[in-house]
């Protein structure tokens, strides 16, 4: 069984090889046994910067798995007390700013949490109960993009690591650099694409092509129930089609627990255009 597939394929061009693995072996039973889940989720994080689980199939499974994931979620907006957010149609919330998520309607490819200068490095997407039609998970590997960016576009890589080349959020919003290199030399991607974005002058001719990678490598998967992504949320964007049906995914958010061994950021062997 075959569960990623191109999302949106570029017209005129060949799909790329996914950096996400396609197999059927992508989601892992939760909780495993022989190695050690959190060293196979680490090293599956650290190599494809996504991992898929199984087994999620409650909200105490999902707690337990987060919790083991991360040094402890991150409390968000829309979040329960336990740290858990609904992703579901809420009814309440068709055409709220910064709250298309609650909706039904599509999801452009994004970065969660990017209103804060440390976006949470781990995003958990767990699916208790499917829609009826659509409501695929979109991800794209941001190191990949960012790759090709170099290879193809250094000018455009140039302009996207400016400091302010990007404003995410409203009022209380932060400028941001959409790629960033720190000072041990790995990299983060931090994006969103709707209303709560804004980009600088010198940015904006630049995020056609950006557009352009970010969608060649995506892949979607339609979440089963009980079952999870792992999302380096430094390095893979992720985002959804629209949906009919009463989906319900959990979300967790959080840093990554120091057993993953995921660094700073995510390396590329390659030299940074600065
Ligand atoms: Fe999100």
């Amino acid at each position: 069984m075959v569960l990623f597939r191109p999302a949106s394929p570029v017209e005129g061009t060949a799909m790329p090889e996914s950096t996400i693995p396609i197999r059927a072996a992508f989601f892992r039973p939760w909780p495993g046994t022989i190695p050690a889940p959190l060293d196979l989720t680490g090293e599956e994080l650290r190599e494809h910067g996504a991992v898929g689980l199984s087994g999620l199939v409650s909200r105490q499974s999902v707690l337990t798995a987060a919790r083991a994931l991360t040094t402890g979620l991150r409390q968000h907006r829309d979040a329960d007390r336990d740290g858990l957010t609904a992703i579901q149609d809420t009814g309440r919330h068709p055409g709220r700013i910064g709250y298309a998520g609650l909706g039904r309607t599509p999801l452009s490819l994004h970065t969660d949490g990017t209103h804060d200068p440390s976006p949470p490095r781990l995003l958990i997407l767990a699916c208790l109960r499917p829609g009826q039609a659509g409501g695929r998970t979109v991800l794209a590997d941001g190191s990949a993009v960012l790759r090709e960016l170099l290879a193809l576009r250094p000018e455009a890589a140039a302009a996207l690591t400016a400091a302010r080349a990007a404003y995410f959020g409203g009022p209380d919003g932060r400028f941001s650099p959409v790629l960033e290199q720190t000072a041990s030399g790995a990299w983060r991607i931090q994006l969103r694409q709707d209303e709560l974005a804004r980009f600088a002058p010198d940015t904006q001719p630049h995020l056609a092509v950006l557009r352009q990678l970010i969608s060649s490598q995506s892949m979607s998967v339609t979440l089963g129930p009980g079952q999870a992504v792992v999302l380096d949320n430094h390095r893979v964007l992720h985002g959804r089609t629209g949906f009919t049906g009463r989906r319900l995914l959990l979300r967790a958010l959080g840093d990554a627990h120091p057993h993953l061994r995921l660094g700073h950021g995510f390396m590329l062997p390659v030299s940074s255009p600065r």
